[in-house]
């Protein structure tokens, strides 16, 4: 392991007594929409030991935090799965992302309650809690599908029910955790085979995406119209390029361009 990934995960793990400790919690545009203390000290926190540890970094971190752009940029969600925060279910994630160009090299998604560690750096494989971890090999039929109906969008619920109900047709079983990160880390860790979210933030999933590329699995943005570096955007990933082509299939169906009011 490099030294700017012990530094990084050393960061991310000191936030856990964050997380811990008791918070308060506010409503941002939406009813569903939280956040929290909490959030806003993680992020507080990362900003300002992750740019220590590279000060050669920007930092775009989901509460509003983004510094000028420079060739490496951490993107943070301080808490990915408020919601399970706030309600005490203890499946969130701090996520951690570093990208250099444009391109993720690093990644770290770390739950505290579970004391759940995964990590990964481009070309060095992916690990949890310091143990090897790789895809499943489960063909299509056999997968199990993580989704979401869109929960800050829930116009968009719509064609993510049609896709649900053609891909549940064809696969093992579908869940829904509440924790992007952590789920896409699921097909990391070969617990889990596809993966499909209409409308994701950068800070949702770019550390799970270099992990689970690291763990053998595949990861895809469906349409790139968006360009600012923190619009949201639809993604798919499984656990092989087979299982993915058949997974882009049925969303691409559904899906064949993005919404007019997408943002
Ligand atoms: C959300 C969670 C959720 C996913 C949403 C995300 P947040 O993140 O990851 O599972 O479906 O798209 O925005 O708001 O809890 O950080
Ligand atoms: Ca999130
Ligand atoms: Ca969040």
């Amino acid at each position: 392991m490099s030294d700017l990934l012990k530094k990084v995960i050393d960061a991310v793990v000191d936030c856990r007594e964050i997380l811990l400790s008791p918070f308060s919690v506010e409503t941002k545009d939406s009813v569903s929409n939280l956040v929290t203390s909490a959030d806003k000290a993680v992020e507080q926190r990362l900003k300002t030991e992750l740019l220590k540890i590279l000060p050669d970094a920007c930092f775009l971190g989901e509460e509003g935090s983004r510094t000028e752009e420079k060739t490496f940029r951490f993107v943070v969600d301080p808490i990915d799965g408020t919601a399970n925060f706030v309600r005490n279910l203890n499946c969130s994630a701090i996520s951690v992302g570093l990208l250099k160009d444009g391109v993720g090299i690093l990644g770290v998604v770390y739950n505290p309650f579970t004391n759940e560690l995964y990590y990964a750096e481009k070309g060095n494989g992916a690990f949890l809690n310091d143990k090897p971890i790789k895809v499943s090999k489960r063909d299509f039929s056999h997968g199990l599908y993580y989704t979401a109906l869109c929960i800050y969008k829930k116009g968009l619920a719509e064609n993510c029910i049609n896709i649900l109900r053609e891909v549940y047709q064809q696969c093992d079983d579908f869940r829904r955790e509440g924790a992007a990160a952590l789920e896409i880390c699921r097909l990391a860790s070969g617990k889990a085979e596809l993966y499909f979210e209409i409308r994701i933030f950068p800070w949702d999933c770019c550390a799970a995406e270099i992990i689970l590329t690291e763990a053998g699995g595949v990861f895809k943005h469906l349409y790139t119209d968006n360009c600012d570096i923190a619009a949201p955007f639809p993604i798919i990933a499984a656990n092989n390029d087979e299982n993915l082509k058949k997974l882009e299939k049925i969303v691409r169906k559904e899906v064949p361009k993005l919404p007019e009011d997408y943002n």
